[in-house]
């Protein structure tokens, strides 16, 4: 649950940080407070990414690149094979997204000239943060690219695999398919409340630490 309130957050957060990036003067906090959004999501998801449940640990989707390989390669075949968690190609592109947000965000907090500024634009100096703005739109042209990529890869699964995986990432299960018509969910322990507690925890002192 705590992942995919993370993901579908995510995705209307980093839509709304783009729509309100073009907002002026008084407007621009818009586009601050949805960065701050997106880094306080970011931060949650590296520390459930150890501490969260099974499917949700990098240490459960990060695969080997021989099984990426075989696993891009099944996929045009009938019957590729299973994985209850993220898919091996769709684990590394999960690492890439967050990392490029975290640059993004990282370059934000730090980016502005004479107009919009970061909250510690002052630290970086005139010259450097306005290098950094320009760091920060060229790392938003990546981003995007990447979502179109994931949004792709994410249909072609879907179809190849015949797993609905953007119907899992609402439900958080996924068909079996060796009998299409019956839902696997594993026998996974209850979500701890105090892991959760302590990742929320770990977002917020972030967005407090830099507000502060
Ligand atoms: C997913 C998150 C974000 C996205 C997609 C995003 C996107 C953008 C884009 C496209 C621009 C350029 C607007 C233009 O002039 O055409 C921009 C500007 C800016 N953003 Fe972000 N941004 C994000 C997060 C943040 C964060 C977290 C901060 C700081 C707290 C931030 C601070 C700024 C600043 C200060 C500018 C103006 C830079 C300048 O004029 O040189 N952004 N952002
Ligand atoms: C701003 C747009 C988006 C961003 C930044 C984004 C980012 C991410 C991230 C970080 C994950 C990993 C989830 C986790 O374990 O924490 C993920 C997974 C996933 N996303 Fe997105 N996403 C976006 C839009 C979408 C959209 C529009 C769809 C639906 C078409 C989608 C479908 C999925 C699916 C199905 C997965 C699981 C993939 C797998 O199990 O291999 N995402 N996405």
């Amino acid at each position: 649950m705590p992942t995919r309130v993370f993901h579908w957050s995510l995705a209307i957060l980093v839509l709304l940080a783009w729509v309100t990036s073009e907002a002026e003067g008084a407007l621009f906090w818009t586009h601050l407070a949805t960065g701050y959004g997106v880094m306080g999501l970011v931060v949650f998801r590296l520390a459930w990414g150890v501490a969260g449940t099974r499917h949700a640990r990098f240490s459960d989707f990060l695969y080997p690149w021989s099984v990426v390989r075989t696993h891009m390669k099944e996929m045009l075949q009938p019957a590729p094979a299973r994985f209850l968690g993220h898919t091996p190609a769709g684990g590394w592109m999960i690492v890439i997204l967050l990392a490029v947000l975290a640059v993004l965000v990282a370059s934000g907090l730090f980016a502005g000239d004479e107009g919009e500024k970061g909250p510690l634009a002052h630290i970086a100096g005139a010259g450097l943060a306005d290098g950094l703005g320009e760091v920060h739109e060229i790392l938003n042209t990546l981003l995007w690219s990447l979502i179109a990529v994931h949004v792709a890869a994410v249909l072609f699964v879907s179809f190849s695999t015949k797993d609905n995986l953007i119907r899992a990432m609402w439900t958080g299960r996924k068909k079996n398919l060796a009998n299409l018509n019956e839902t696997v969910a594993e026998d996974i322990p209850p979500v701890g409340a105090l892991r959760v507690a302590a990742s929320v925890a770990f977002g917020i002192a972030a967005v407090v630490a830099v507000l502060w």
